[in-house]
């Protein structure tokens, strides 16, 4: 239990206590853990990223509006082009003359597919927001022949029947495409085609094969449990990776935090339950890293990760058989950029194992940035713990440890009011601490001591928080967005230095400093 203050008007304020020294780091951020991702789904192609028509989009009919919200947002790696999607796509329904693609239906998502938009539209669209692509294949209906036609349709430079096809689709150049997912939650009965573990691992295994052979270059990433309720998670992590250890280099985790009885302080404790996943996930890459006494370490890749259930009622009625309907189209609040911003904390935390992760999705679907058919864009309530995160959460992220109270919610115990973790870019000479107030009532105060690192100034504090938990962004208005705060305080000399600084109740809190020497 730690003291509490109370300031002049008598109203009480939480104690926290951190302390950031320079040597003590978990280890640096790859710069692939602020990815997002595309899927064929919904509005997130059509009429999100691409709407040819649209007043701002350029000559290949990419939006730009939506394109600087993207760059704003500072998005390392896209995930593309599915997602539940990805298990019935044929690729090749996507390349070459647009008015000779086939329409498809998509059985994933219940509309139809037009395919005006694929593999070549994706990596250039993608070149213009300064992105990486990560491409995953189909391991649903189809298998290795067609994942290795696809890496040497992408990556092989010519003189092949793929490349070459390729380059009579006006593309000379290889894509280069360097991350690719070994299918899609392979272990759900909702998937195209899903398959049992042993069934999966031997897939994963014998597409790895090929496409590492076409391209040696590529990195894989395995499928783990579509998330940690599944019945078979563990087992099933460990099956696949008895399977194909040796050939890959991530495996994924995907995570959906859900506010359906608004019950919030359950809600932001859920990040608990995503540093044990993670935690757990690491642990089995790395028993079977003994079982097989390999030098090579699996690491992760957290490529869905996000909140989703503001939709799951109205998307129950939308029509089917459709193209681009209106389908998952959360609209989230000042609570959801909170639990964003605890999970964003939570993957930095673990910085040392996650190496890829992508908040799902980027555009209309469950996503930072909204757009209107023939109209604007518009940022909500998440999209800026992201872009404050990607910003200025690149670095040596700190091993730091937090005093402060604790409380119990319904699914988990012991949640620390205060989640924060700081990250020292030492190009930038930067130190940044992000903390998420879970507090609905009390403000906290929070003093951290800082050493190691020479004489530090404090820069701003930006922070985000409404009294009104539900309150949302639009396109007319923004009522979650950040603000500077000023008050905080930094004293002290070289050896160590003491920053006090006041968290508002339920808010998210950037305190940047800069180093000084
Ligand atoms: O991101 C929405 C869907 O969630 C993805 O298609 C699927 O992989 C997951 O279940």
């Amino acid at each position: 239990m730690i003291d509490k203050i109370t300031v002049k008007n008598d109203t009480e304020i939480m104690k926290a206590k951190m302390t950031l020294h320079g040597e003590f780091s978990i280890g640096e951020t790859d710069k692939r853990l602020y990815g997002s991702f595309i899927e064929h789904l919904g509005r997130a192609v059509y009429t999100g990223i691409y709407e040819p028509g649209h007043h701002s989009a350029d000559g290949n009919g990419f939006r730009n509006d939506v394109a600087e919200l993207i760059k704003e947002m500072n998005v390392s790696v896209i995930r593309y082009p599915g997602g539940n999607f990805v298990s019935g796509y044929n690729w090749e329904d996507g390349v070459g003359p647009q008015e000779s693609r086939p329409v498809r239906l998509d059985l994933a998502w219940g509309t139809k597919e037009a395919n005006r938009f694929g593999t070549n539209e994706f990596a250039k669209w993608a070149k213009k927001v300064n992105a990486e692509v990560m491409m995953a294949i189909n391991l649903g209906t189809r298998g290795a022949q067609d994942a290795r036609n696809l890496v040497e349709y992408c990556n092989f430079p010519g003189g092949t029947y793929w490349s070459d096809l390729r380059k009579s689709h006006g593309v000379r150049e290889p894509h280069k495409i360097n991350l690719w997912c070994l299918g899609n939650e392979m272990d759900g009965s909702w998937q195209i085609c899903s398959r049992t573990a042993e069934e999966y691992g031997r897939a994963a295994l014998e597409a790895a094969k090929v496409m590492k052979w076409t391209d040696p270059s590529i990195e894989l990433v395995a499928c783990g449990s579509s998330f940690s309720g599944m019945p078979s998670f563990g087992s099933w992590e460990n099956t696949v990776l008895d399977h194909a250890y040796d050939h890959v280099d991530y495996v994924s985790l995907h995570t959906y935090f859900a506010n359906r009885d608004n019950d919030v302080p359950n809600f932001l404790g859920r990040s608990m339950g995503m540093d044990q996943f993670i935690k757990t996930v690491t642990g089995i890459c790395d028993l079977v890293k003994l079982k097989k006494k390999s030098k090579k370490t699996v690491n992760l890749s957290f490529d869905e990760w996000n909140v989703w259930y503001h939709s799951n009622e109205s998307d129950k009625k939308v029509e089917k058989w459709i193209e681009a309907p209106p389908l998952l189209e959360d609209i989230y609040t000042m609570a959801d950029a909170l639990a964003v911003g605890c999970m964003l904390i939570t993957l930095l935390k673990n910085a040392d194992r996650v190496k890829i992760a992508c908040l799902a999705q980027l555009v209309n679907v469950i996503a930072p940035i909204m757009t209107e058919k023939n109209g604007g864009a518009w940022r909500q309530t998440i999209f800026y713990p992201f872009r404050d995160a990607s910003i200025y959460g690149r670095g040596a992220v700190l091993r730091c440890p937090v005093t402060v109270d604790k409380y119990d919610s319904r699914e988990f115990c012991d949640v620390p009011y205060l989640e924060a973790v700081g990250v020292h870019n030492a190009e930038k000479k930067e130190i940044t601490i992000f903390a998420v107030n879970r507090n609905l009532k009390e403000a906290i105060n929070l003093e951290a001591e800082i050493a190691g690192f020479g004489k530090v100034s404090l820069v701003e504090h930006r922070l985000i928080c409404n009294e009104d938990l539900n309150a949302c962004n639009g396109i007319k208005e923004e009522k979650v967005k950040p603000v500077v705060q000023s008050g905080g305080s930094l004293e002290g000399e070289e050896g160590g230095m003491r920053l006090n600084v006041t968290l508002p109740p339920a808010s998210w809190n950037v305190i940047r400093l800069k180093v000084c020497g």
